[in-house]
């Protein structure tokens, strides 16, 4: 959970750098006569010359899955930032429910809780382990750069709470609030038992008040992050690359010697707003279908390319045409059967406990949770205002990530098996959050941190 804070910034210098040197950034109209030219071959029957018209179901691949199979965690992403590679099998995920222990009491402790206080403050500031508490408390005097405050100041606990619910706090919060969005540390075995305890003893020695005077330091009042960045601007936007790139794969041949310009002309006009109507239920795979999976499949179906999610050329794609569709307004189709049973599962699936750390997006992601709050270094943003600008750039890893990718690190980060880009349950998510985000308008491609 606790990731690169806001000091991380060395890749973005580098970035900044290697953006700055390499613009040649103006072939940004595309060659409608160039497109017009290839639309002489006739695809099947069913198509004119001017092949693909409004009306008629797009072509789709349906057997095979559109990403890599057997899906394998990310090492490195393509700059090289790392992802963890623990498997947390033994936990709930999107696809498993119901693996997570329950929650339930510590086992016998003697009181009162003594232990190692020095060796207990070593580990609730030690980000390796699940984080550190630090992620969501201030901690006394002695409390490292960046706090957050989703959990409350802890910097008198000492004074008002005994020793037996410390223990049973941090072993496992659940027994006195179900739905906390703090980890069951003891119960889910990121700290051992005689962890726990220095870490109780620990906590028994904060009981004074720690006024953090700094505004940037003190997490409530420290000024939310504003993105200033112009994202079109491909010297502060190295996604812009990818834009460029997209354009370029829509007018390749393909392996059957088409192009998507062979059967689509005037993609400025006839897509000017299809990015905003996805993701979109598709009868025919009985789930939600987002722009990156359409074109692995549309792709294979049409030119014969293999454009597996996540590939650069998908993302490149997905930039293009997510792209054209800037401005339009987010307007899934939510009324089918199929939609209105994918959307109600993609909002459950929201609030599913996942991980060793057992959070759910809406802990992090709304209001009424803990969003708008700090986790250290890093502002949780409500999941109003998150998608309009995917696919997006990550500054702190140097990447650009489609909106399954930033999926998949938000299960990782919470320690839960990610699932394959393709899978059914991101689809409902997908879908959902698209509900969430309706009439925001398309502003792609991103740039975020
Ligand atoms: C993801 C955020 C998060 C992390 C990380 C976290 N906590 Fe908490 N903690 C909370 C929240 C939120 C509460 C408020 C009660 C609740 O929701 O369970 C809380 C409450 C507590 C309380 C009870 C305070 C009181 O008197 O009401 C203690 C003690 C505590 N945390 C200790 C810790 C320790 C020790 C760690 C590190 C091992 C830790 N917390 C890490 C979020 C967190
Ligand atoms: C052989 C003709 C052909 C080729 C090549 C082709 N398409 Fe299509 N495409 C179609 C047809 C037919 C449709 C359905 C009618 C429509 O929506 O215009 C379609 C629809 C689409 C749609 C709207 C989809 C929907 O379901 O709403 C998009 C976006 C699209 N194509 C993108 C592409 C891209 C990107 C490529 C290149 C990978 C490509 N097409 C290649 C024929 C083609
Ligand atoms: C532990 C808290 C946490 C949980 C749980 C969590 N996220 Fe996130 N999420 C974050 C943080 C932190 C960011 C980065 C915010 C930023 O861009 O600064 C983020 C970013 C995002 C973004 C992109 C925001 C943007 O504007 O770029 C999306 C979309 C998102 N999360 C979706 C989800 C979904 C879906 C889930 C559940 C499967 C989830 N998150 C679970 C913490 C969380």
């Amino acid at each position: 959970m606790v990731r690169a804070s806001r000091n991380s910034t060395n890749l973005e210098c580098a970035h900044a750098k290697r953006s700055m040197s390499a613009i040649t950034f103006t072939a940004r109209l595309v060659i409608a006569t160039q497109a017009a030219l290839c639309c002489t071959t006739i695809f099947s029957p069913a198509f004119s010359a001017q092949s693909a018209t409004a009306g008629t179901a797009a072509p789709l691949e349906l057997k095979r899955p559109a990403s890599v199979r057997p899906w394998q965690r990310y090492k490195v992403d393509s700059q090289g930032s790392s992802w963890p590679q623990t498997r947390w099998s033994n936990f709930s995920n999107l696809a498993n429910a119901g693996v997570s222990p329950p929650a339930h009491a510590a086992p016998a402790f003697n009181l009162p809780v003594e232990g190692d206080a020095e060796r207990g403050r070593t580990l609730a500031y030690d980000r390796a382990r699940g984080g550190s508490c630090v992620v969501c408390h201030v901690m006394g005097k002695t409390t490292p750069a960046q706090p957050g405050n989703v959990g409350p100041d802890l910097s008198t606990v000492g004074a008002t709470r005994d020793d037996q619910s410390l223990f049973n706090y941090v072993y496992d919060p659940r027994i006195y609030n179900a739905n906390s969005i703090m980890p069951p540390w003891g119960a889910y075995g990121v700290y051992r038992l005689d962890e726990v305890r220095d870490i109780v003893a620990f906590l028994k020695t904060l009981k004074e008040p720690y006024a953090i005077a700094d505004k940037t330091e003190n997490p409530n009042t420290r000024p939310a992050p504003v993105e200033s960045r112009d994202n079109l601007d491909p010297t502060e936007n190295p996604a812009m690359f990818g834009l460029d790139s997209g354009r370029e794969v829509f007018m390749r041949k393909g392996a059957n010697g088409k192009s998507c310009a062979s059967c689509h002309a005037a993609p400025e006009t006839a897509f000017k707003t299809w990015a905003a109507r996805m993701p979109r239920y598709e009868p025919r795979l009985q789930r939600v279908l987002g722009v990156e999976e359409f074109i692995t499949r549309h792709g294979r179906a049409t030119t014969a390319d293999e454009m597996l999610m996540q590939s650069n050329d998908n993302i490149a794609m997905s930039i293009y045409l997510h792209n054209l569709a800037n401005g339009a307004a987010i307007s899934p189709e939510l009324s089918g059967a199929g939609a209105r049973a994918a959307l109600a599962n993609g909002q459950s699936l929201m609030k599913r406990k996942v991980g060793q750390l057992n959070m759910a997006c809406v802990d992090c992601h709304t209001r009424e949770r803990h969003a708008n709050k700090w986790v250290r270094g890093q502002y949780l943003v409500e999941s109003k205002g998150t998608t309009a600008h995917f696919p997006t750039w990550r500054t702190s890893r140097g990447d650009i990530w489609d909106i399954r990718k930033r999926f998949q690190w938000c299960n990782v980060s919470v320690r839960a098996d990610e699932l394959p880009p393709d899978a059914k349950q991101y689809g409902d998510i997908e879908l959902a959050l698209a509900a969430l985000n309706k009439g925001e308008k398309i502003n792609s491609p991103g740039i975020r941190h």
